[in-house]
């Protein structure tokens, strides 16, 4: 039986945007960041572009919570912005300590993303789109 103190699983999603936009910048942010995780247990998929940053972050809650600490305080972004922060029961990529993966056509274009769209948008859209994401890296992933 499950103790009381079980860490419960959750998930958080978040976009915010990036202050200095190079790969450099983005090697440093994923090597740290996968060497974190894997220490954490936290998993999860990072969306880049040069206007934004889309990230999904799962795992025990009190290692989420503190991850999300941590990055809303790197100044290699800004504007950080809340979408969803949920417990839930399963991970969605549980074998990414963080992926990394371009926009894709099917997401959002500059202009979408420049008038605001990912502030509106419903948590439940925003889920749906780390769901597909990860539907597709399944089916490719040999
Ligand atoms: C867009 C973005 C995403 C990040 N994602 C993670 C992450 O998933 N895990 C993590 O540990 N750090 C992440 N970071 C880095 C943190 O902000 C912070 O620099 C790092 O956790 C500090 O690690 P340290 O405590 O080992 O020095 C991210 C930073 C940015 C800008």
């Amino acid at each position: 039986m499950r103790s009381k103190n079980f860490n419960q699983l959750k998930h958080l999603i978040y976009f915010s945007k990036p202050t200095v936009f190079d790969t450099k910048n983005i090697e440093s942010i994923l090597t740290t960041s996968r060497k974190n995780n894997n220490e954490t247990d936290v998993t999860g998929a990072l969306i880049c572009r040069s206007d934004l940053y889309f990230q999904f972050l799962e795992g025990p809650k009190d290692s989420v919570e503190a991850t999300f600490q941590k990055i809303k305080l790197d100044t290699r972004h800004s504007e950080i912005y809340k979408i969803k922060d949920d417990l839930t029961n399963r991970r969605l990529f549980a074998s990414w300590a963080m992926r990394d993966d371009p926009v894709h056509t099917w997401m959002w274009t500059r202009e979408e993303v420049k008038n605001g769209i990912l502030t509106r948008i419903a948590p439940n859209e925003a889920f749906a789109t780390f769901e597909r994401l990860s539907r597709e890296v399944d089916q490719f992933t040999p």
